[in-house]
């Protein structure tokens, strides 16, 4: 099979296009045969090697044998299964979610049956499906399982126009918050399509400078900092980041147990019963994905050279032509 790998850290030059085996599942694995997958600024820092964290899990000085396959996002069709499995079938349509598992940059990927996996939206293409995974399901951890967002809650999104941003705007709004997005000038209009009441456009105002005041401030894009927003949050309100680092693990740590604002980080890891949740608001047309472009296998280099830009609009999609 063809797949796309990366044996050191650094620019998107990196990446270089290698035959190798496909693999067989065992027992309790499926065979997915990737029809889409995405580059994400995640796929980005790992090709870098950014952060102590990241390289903890990957690999010092490179990513180690294991971790050589970026892609931590998918869909597919499933080709084989394993003398075990009992939940999916042959030609079954999925998507699912490898974390720092990755392994999606190839035409062929086994992934154990309870992984995160699930059956796709039938409303959407392979493309569509496979941009929906980290994004949407990130959002919903957050928002639900995290901070547990109330209906009539105030709720600022910054980074409305990533893939996180676009996804948390929409689930905010579907939880009955009254939300506020963050974008730059170019992506105020999208923001308001997707159900946010009002937006702060960076370029123009500081949203931390402003009166108004947030019950959660879910900074999506890692731009602003707990210190520099603590004004514009209620007495009890919760900072939530995405962005993985020591001084946001220890600041969640240490705002656990007050009974004021709060900083939350955390990882994500089982999906699947997100990616079930998903598929239902996708198929009940209460959720969408923004694409923004798309890419063929042997154009990541470029994919991933776009999306550290930095200014994507919701999601990139790769797609394998097999
Ligand atoms: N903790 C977890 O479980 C978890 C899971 C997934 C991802 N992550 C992390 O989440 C982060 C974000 O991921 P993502 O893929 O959603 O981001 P993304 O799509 O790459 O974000 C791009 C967007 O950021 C906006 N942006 C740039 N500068 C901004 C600023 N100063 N203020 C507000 N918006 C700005 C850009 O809009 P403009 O073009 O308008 O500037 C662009 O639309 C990454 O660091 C990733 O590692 C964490």
């Amino acid at each position: 099979m063809k797949a796309i790998i990366y044996k050191k850290y650094g620019s998107p030059n990196v990446l270089e296009p290698v035959e190798m085996e496909k693999p067989i599942p065992k027992a309790n694995e499926v065979l997915i045969r990737i029809c889409a997958t995405s580059v994400t600024t995640a796929d980005c820092m790992m090709r870098r090697g950014d952060t102590f964290l990241s390289r903890i899990l990957l690999g010092f000085a490179g990513p180690t044998k294991k971790y050589q396959i970026l892609g931590t996002e998918f869909s597919g069709t499933i080709e084989a299964v394993g003398t075990t499995v009992i939940k999916f079938k042959v030609g079954d349509e999925v998507f699912g979610f490898r974390g720092f598992g990755t392994g999606c940059y190839a035409e062929y990927k086994c992934m154990n049956e309870n992984g995160s996996l699930a059956i796709k939206p039938r409303n959407m293409s392979f493309e569509e499906a496979a941009s929906v995974v980290d994004g949407a399901t990130t959002a919903l951890f957050f928002l639900k399982e995290k901070v547990n967002i109330q209906k009539g809650q105030k709720v600022l999104i910054n980074g409305a126009s990533g893939s996180i941003g676009t996804f948390a705007v929409q689930l905010a709004k579907y939880f009955g918050a009254e939300v506020t997005g963050v974008c730059s000038t170019k992506n105020v209009a999208l923001a308001l399509s997707l159900g946010a009441e009002n937006v702060i456009d960076y370029t123009k105002k500081d949203f931390t400078s402003m009166e108004k005041r947030y019950d959660i401030i879910f900074d999506t894009v890692g731009k602003s900092s707990f210190t520099i927003c603590r004004n514009a949050l209620t007495y009890n309100g919760k900072y939530i980041t995405t962005l993985m680092s020591f001084k946001h693990v220890l600041q969640s740590i240490l705002t656990k147990f007050r009974n004021k604002q709060k900083v939350i980080f955390a990882m994500s890891v089982n999906k699947t019963e997100a990616l079930n949740f998903i598929r239902i608001l996708i198929e009940d047309g209460k959720l969408t994905t923004i694409i923004d472009r798309q890419f063929r296998m042997e154009e990541l280099p470029d994919a991933h050279t776009y999306v550290e830009s930095g200014h994507k609009k919701g999601n990139v999609v790769i797609t394998l032509s097999h």
